[in-house]
Order: C-alpha cells, then structure tokens, then sequence
C-alpha cells in the first residue's frame, strides 16, 4: 500500500488531505483506490497511513540509504553509514542500489522512513544518472520532514555534493550533518566520518 500511495499519490498530499476532511464525517466500511487494492478490512488503520503520508510524515524511525556506485567507492560510504547506524540502534535500514532497484522500491521506503542518506559519485561533472533520478522523484513528490545525510565521491572535482545539495535545498528539506566527501576511495577516516555522522 505504501508503495502504491507513495508512487502513484505521493504527489498530491495536500489533495488528499482535502478530501479526508471532507470524508471525515463518513463511516467508511470500502476503500477502492482507483487503481490501487481494495480495501475492505482495516480501514481505519488503511486510512490513518494515508493521512500520515499524505502529510509526508514518515511511518517509522527506519532509514533508507539509497545509494549509486562504479567501482564500489560510494558503496562501502554507505555500508559504513548503515553500520553507524545499526550500532546506534537503528533497526529498520534499508540499503538500496539505485543503479538495480527498481525506482518505485526506492520512493516507498523514502516515504516509510524518517532518515535519508543519498550517496553517490561525480560523473561527467555531474551527479550519477541513477542517483539523480531518485533526487528527481524526490522533487517530484514534494518529500518532506526527512532527515538527510549526503556522502559524495570523486576524483578531480566533487560536483555530486554540490548537484545533491542544491536539490535538497530547492525541494524544502535539509540536512542533519555536514556531507561526507571522499577522493576516489575512501580513506579510513572518511569511512568513520560516514559511520559517526
Ligand atoms: C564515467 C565516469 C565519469 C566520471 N566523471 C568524473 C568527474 O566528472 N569528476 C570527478 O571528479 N570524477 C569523475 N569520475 C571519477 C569518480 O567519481 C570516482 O572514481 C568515484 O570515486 C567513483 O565512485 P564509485 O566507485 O562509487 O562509482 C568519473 C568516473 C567515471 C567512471
């Protein structure tokens, strides 16, 4: 249901806050989504999640690590990330390859979770195509209320940082840390930088 909502909805929270206002007073026993699942059980529960995404409040405290990666450089950033935070105590995290996850996985988990770590590689001076598409839906969507972390990998000049961070910043969200950056491999420190921050 969340990836439906998410995917297909996501979109539109502020209309679909308007028409749950306006079917407060209904008691609702079938939601047929027009082209989502039918409902008949539940449907208070099923409601209750349509309102919390539609405000873009995440459902839970999890965290989706979305990730692009060449030769592996940004991929061990974001498996240092995910094992900062499972030492933290994070029990929800998902670590998603932008470049083999189908894209509607990626926006349901974002929509899910409370925290966001984007990572990626400079490519032809620019953000990695299929990271840029997740900042794209992201945009798209209106995401809101996240926790963001940003980690970024280059080899001459660090524009993934600079592409990833003007998106967050058009799109109304910010960052809980400053952005981890590494020059090709990531050295030891960058790695502890990636599981602290
Ligand atoms: C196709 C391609 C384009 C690249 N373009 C840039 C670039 O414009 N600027 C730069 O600093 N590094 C560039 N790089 C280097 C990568 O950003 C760098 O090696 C990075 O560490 C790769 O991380 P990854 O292993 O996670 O993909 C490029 C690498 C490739 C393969």
């Amino acid at each position: 249901m969340v990836r439906y909502y998410s995917n297909i909805v996501g979109k539109y929270g502020k209309f679909v806050q308007k028409a749950l206002k306006k079917l407060e007073s209904f008691e609702i026993s079938t939601i047929c989504s027009t082209h989502g699942p039918v409902w008949r059980e539940k449907t208070a529960e099923v409601i209750d999640i349509y309102d919390r995404l539609s405000r873009y409040e995440p459902l839970d405290d999890g965290v989706t690590i979305v990730y692009g990666s060449m030769y592996g450089n940004t991929e061990q950033m974001a498996e240092a990330a995910a094992d900062g935070l499972a030492a933290a105590g994070v029990r929800d995290i998902s670590v998603l390859n932008a470049s083999n996850t189908d894209l509607s996985y990626i926006i349901a988990d974002i929509f899910r979770h409370r925290g966001l770590v984007i990572a990626a590689p400079t490519y032809s001076d620019g953000l990695f195509p299929p990271v840029a598409a997740v900042m794209e839906a992201i945009a798209v969507r209106g995401v809101q209320n996240r926790e963001v972390l940003l980690l970024g990998s280059h080899t001459w000049s660090q524009q993934a940082i600079k592409v990833m961070t003007a998106h967050i910043e058009a799109s109304g969200l910010s960052t809980v840390a400053d952005a981890v950056s590494a020059k090709h491999a990531p050295a030891p420190d960058v790695l502890t930088q990636c599981r602290q921050s």
